[in-house]
């Protein structure tokens, strides 16, 4: 799957990519080894990686959560921006997870990722006690995203930051529900997600304009 990137222009997003996220080997070798393995080819772009990097980075973060790590591709992202700290990647999948192990391993970052197999919703619960958090990044089914952000409000310090990967729902975020009887669910989902961030009183949020929209809110209270 090739993310976009940018305001449309794709000799401007080749050239930021090229500059801003230079191939990197431990990368590169994570998305070969998700692909030999039979993984979806859907983990962040290596701009949107970058992103992630430079916000945990500008977030001070050294607790995280991620939900939906696949193979760990962003979760070695989010690592990097951390100046340490512990990162807790959920995973319904279990071979998925055993992948995102070795990614983080591969990566030096064995001692600081906790992969937990299971449906995040069940799994989330067994995480409270280890915060407040300073991020969490949601990235898993999209029809639970209200849900997501609700447990971030809950459990994000103030300051803390919460992330939404495809926050344009692939475009369809807009679409009429009604419209798209296969997509009803996640759109309405996505939209109280927006409602949550932008109309909810506890963020201050925005969503990056990427080619998959990245949301971004700040916990005010
Ligand atoms: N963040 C990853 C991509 C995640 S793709 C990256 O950029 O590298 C979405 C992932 O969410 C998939 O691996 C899928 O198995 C997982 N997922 C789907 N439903 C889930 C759930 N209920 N709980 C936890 N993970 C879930
Ligand atoms: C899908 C999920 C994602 O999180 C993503 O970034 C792209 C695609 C999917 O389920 O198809
Ligand atoms: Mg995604």
């Amino acid at each position: 799957m090739e993310k976009s990137y940018g305001q449309g222009d794709p000799h401007i997003a080749e050239y930021v990519t090229r500059l801003f996220a230079q191939d990197d080997v431990v990368l590169g070798e994570i998305r070969t080894r998700s692909q030999a393995r039979g993984l979806p080819d859907i983990a962040v772009s290596p701009m949107d990686g970058r992103h992630l990097e430079v916000l945990a980075r500008l977030g001070n973060v050294r607790r995280a959560v991620e939900i939906g790590t696949l193979g760990g591709y962003s979760g070695v992202c989010l690592l990097r921006g951390m100046a340490d700290g512990v990162l807790h990647a959920l995973e319904l999948d279990p071979e998925c997870a055993d992948v995102a192990r070795e990614s983080f391993a591969r990566a030096g970052f064995a001692s600081r990722a906790r992969v937990t197999v299971g449906p995040a919703l069940t799994t989330l619960p067994s995480l409270v006690a280890e915060g407040p958090f300073d991020l969490v990044f949601v990235d898993a089914d999209k029809v639970s995203y209200p849900e997501y952000v609700e447990w971030a409000a809950d459990n994000l310090r103030v300051g803390g930051v919460v992330i939404c990967d495809n926050a344009f729902l692939f475009g369809e975020v807009i679409r009429e529900p009604a419209d798209a009887p296969n997509e009803a669910r996640a759109i309405l989902a996505m939209r109280r997600c927006h409602e949550l961030l932008a109309l909810g009183g506890r963020f201050v949020a925005t969503i990056l304009p990427t080619g998959e929209g990245l949301a971004v809110g700040v916990k005010v209270r």
